[in-house]
């Protein structure tokens, strides 16, 4: 596996898809909290940063263990940070050089470009440039505008880019990974999903057991495919726990739940719609809202986890994105904008062991290890769903009624979408309901009905997205069926806000 040192950019996770997409595990870790276990890492990548190593806090790893004794490739950043503290000088450039870029020229005989040529486009992201090569540094590649774009270390494998090859921009950048990681470091490319399932369930039999395993299913894509995991490897000693807050989709609770049965899981479905209204009622404030729904759902699983006897484990379907730990510029944590219940797991008086099979891997090797699982393509590309479900789409406060009406608005939407073909254009999609009545005329007659909004967005995490232009024809269509069909709605509006500055949720 590779050891990725983050230095806090914004690209780190894309180096370790890149790897990963050559079927080399890599794992992300603090450039501060260099694992132990050195020695189970065949490669270190240095990745870049926002900061400057000129700096006086200029963030500064102790490498010994690492340079010069593993193959190592330095990223932005961490090319200027070999540069700047092993004898060579990095300075402010006299432009910002930012952008696409080509490699005017490479050294003869690389085996580091092996397969790359001159002209190859590569993307650059620096204010700082490398004037002197640090000691020992053998020059191997430049651009029109940047000399020292790419060096390594006469007599160690130790090799530096100012650019990122990590990002789509840079053409052959996943072939320069190949050729440092494959070629260079000899690393196996030997990390696929048959080989992830197939350690995965050899790990989770090891570490449970003949234990019994009780998981929550939520009918998302994570939950599924590690509920399927684990039923490969522990089978009937799995229980899973699907319930209904009452929240979600139209017809979802009865369907999802019948799917899940189809694939062989143990599987009980609980109806605790009335549990979660009741909780629900007259509270108008989205995070007093998340909060009742989280506090219910746990009350809820906690009673059914009672009724079986002997579990000893919590199955969880967190994601790697959950778990990497980040490094911020700035020093201090994120401000949190929306708090996500389901982030962050159950209270301590469970008592449980946490077992989480896919805590190493991204969303996309979630789908792919599915796919490897054969469970139904339809499932695995379903768009992401809040747990709050549809209460954190109805504005204010909700009731029976609202949760109906909005169902079937929004059972229109998403079926209109897969009919039209535009279901797996968009990231995201769903509709909300407002708050805010308006006059309209049916027949002959004047209404005072309520206002739906329509949100398609797309995105690649959530944490950026921007509104999908869907056809007129499509909205023309929706809108009508929309205001025809459902009772109490009479205006219907499409939310053209990107995220930022809007969020994707309207609460
Ligand atoms: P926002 O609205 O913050 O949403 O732009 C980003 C992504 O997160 C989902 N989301 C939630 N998911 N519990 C969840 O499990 C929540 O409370 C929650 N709030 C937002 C949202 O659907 C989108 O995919």
């Amino acid at each position: 596996k590779v050891l990725i040192l983050d230095f806090g950019s914004q690209y780190t996770q894309l180096i370790a898809r890149r790897v990963r997409e050559l079927n080399i595990y890599s794992e992300i870790h603090p450039f501060n909290k260099i694992p132990e276990d050195l020695a189970s890492y065949k490669s270190v990548i240095l990745s870049g940063s926002p900061n400057s190593v000129r700096g006086e806090d200029a963030l500064h790893p102790n490498l010994d263990g690492i340079r010069g004794v593993k193959p190592m490739l330095a990223v932005c950043y961490g090319a200027q940070y070999l540069a700047h503290f092993s004898g060579g000088n990095v300075a402010p450039s006299d432009t910002r050089e930012y952008g696409r870029a080509n490699l005017s020229f490479i050294k003869n005989d690389e085996e580091f470009f092996a397969n790359i040529n001159e002209g190859s486009q590569v993307w650059m992201s620096h204010s700082d440039t490398i004037k002197e090569l640090p000691t020992n540094g053998v020059l191997i590649a430049s651009t029109k505008d940047v000399t020292n774009a790419a060096y390594r270390i006469e007599g160690e494998a130790t090799y530096a880019i100012q650019f990122h090859p990590e990002v789509y921009h840079s053409t052959d950048g996943k072939q320069l990974l190949e050729n440092f990681l494959v070629k260079i470091a000899g690393v196996n490319q030997d990390w696929t999903p048959d080989s992830f399932v197939e350690e995965t369930v050899e790990a989770i039999q090891e570490k449970v057991g003949n234990d019994k395993v009780v998981l929550g299913l939520s009918g998302g894509v994570d939950s599924t495919v590690a509920a399927v995991l684990l039923n490969k490897a522990i089978g009937k000693n799995l229980y899973c726990i699907f319930v209904n807050n009452g929240l979600l989709r139209k017809n979802e609770f009865q369907s999802v739940l019948n799917q899940y049965e189809g694939m062989g899981l143990n599987v009980k479905g609980v109806d605790a719609s009335e549990r979660f209204l009741a909780a629900l009622a007259g509270l108008e404030d989205p995070e007093l809202k998340r909060k009742a729904i989280g506090k219910t759902f746990i009350e809820v699983f906690d009673d059914e986890a009672h009724k079986l006897t002997d579990v000893k484990w919590l199955a969880q379907g967190t994601i790697y994105p959950d778990v990497i730990e980040s490094v911020s510029a700035t020093g201090g944590p994120s401000a949190t904008i929306k708090s996500h219940h389901n982030v962050g797991g159950l209270p301590d008086f469970m008592k449980l062991k946490i077992v989480e099979p896919l805590r190493a891997i991204f969303k996309d090797e979630v789908r792919r290890v599915g796919a490897t699982l054969g469970i139904d393509p339809e499932l695995l590309g379903r768009h992401p769903f809040p747990g709050p479900g549809l209460g954190i789409r109805i504005l204010g406060d909700i009731t029976a009624e609202k949760v109906r009406i909005l169902q079937e608005v929004d059972a229109i939407f998403i079926n209109g979408l897969k009919e039209w073909g535009l279901y797996d254009k968009v990231w995201q999609a769903g509709a909300m309901l407002l708050p805010v009545n308006s006059v309209g005329v049916m027949g002959d007659e004047r209404t005072y009905e309520k206002c739906v909004a329509l949100r398609a967005v797309e995105s690649t995490d959530g944490m950026t997205a921007d509104w999908v232009n869907l056809p007129y024809e499509f909205l023309q269509k929706t809108s009508n069926e929309i205001i025809n069909k459902v009772k109490g709605v009479n205006r219907v509006v499409y939310d053209i806000s990107s995220k930022p500055p809007a969020t994707i949720e309207w609460e």
